[in-house]
């Protein structure tokens, strides 16, 4: 199988981590898969925070009940729609999907682990508090990332559940 269909399909969530650091060219990588992900009219309206001072990751594990998956990190990235970059709110929420599926994406293929944080977006005006950011940085996902300590399975519905039509 080919590199990024291996990758895609052996990616699983990683919640727990080692104690050990990510690098700050892993960092870069991640970060820099996520710069080259499509958007509408490529308005590129995602915005990043890192977050990886332990007293910072302590304050933003407070505002999840996935407390251990933060505390765990060696750091986290907190991903952002900055609306004064949008042009349609459907359009441009989808491109940030697709900006943080390459980051998950690409700490994978780095042997890094990650965790896409939904959860914790019932607190995203205490996040923006936190990190000092106004609300024209709409927080959309928090992701944990470090080396994993865990091997996961996962499961998906098949596809005659998924395909629900095919004409021709
Ligand atoms: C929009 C979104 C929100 C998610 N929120 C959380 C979350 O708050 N906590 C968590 O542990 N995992 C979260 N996840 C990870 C999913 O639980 C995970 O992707 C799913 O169970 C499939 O497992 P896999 O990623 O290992 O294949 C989220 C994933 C997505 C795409």
């Amino acid at each position: 199988m080919n590199q990024v269909l291996e990758a895609i399909l052996s990616r699983r969530s990683i919640r727990k981590f080692t104690d050990d650091p990510v690098s700050k060219e892993d960092v870069s990588a991640v970060l820099e898969a996520g710069r080259w992900a499509p958007s509408g009219l490529n308005n590129q309206p995602w915005r990043f925070a890192l977050i990886k001072d332990r007293a910072a990751l302590e304050a933003l594990s407070r505002l999840t009940r996935y407390e251990d998956v933060v505390l765990s990190a060696a750091l986290c990235i907190a991903v952002f729609y900055h609306t004064a970059s949008g042009y349609n709110r459907d359009k441009d929420i989808l491109g940030i999907g697709a900006c943080i599926q390459n980051m998950m994406l690409a700490a994978h293929s780095l042997s890094l682990g990650a965790a896409w944080l939904g959860e914790i977006l019932n607190k995203k005006s205490d996040v923006n508090a936190l990190l000092g950011l106004d609300d024209s940085y709409e927080l959309l996902a928090v992701l944990a990332l470090g080396h994993p300590d865990e091997r996961p399975g996962s499961e998906r519905r098949p596809m005659k559940e998924l395909l629900v039509r095919s004409i021709g």
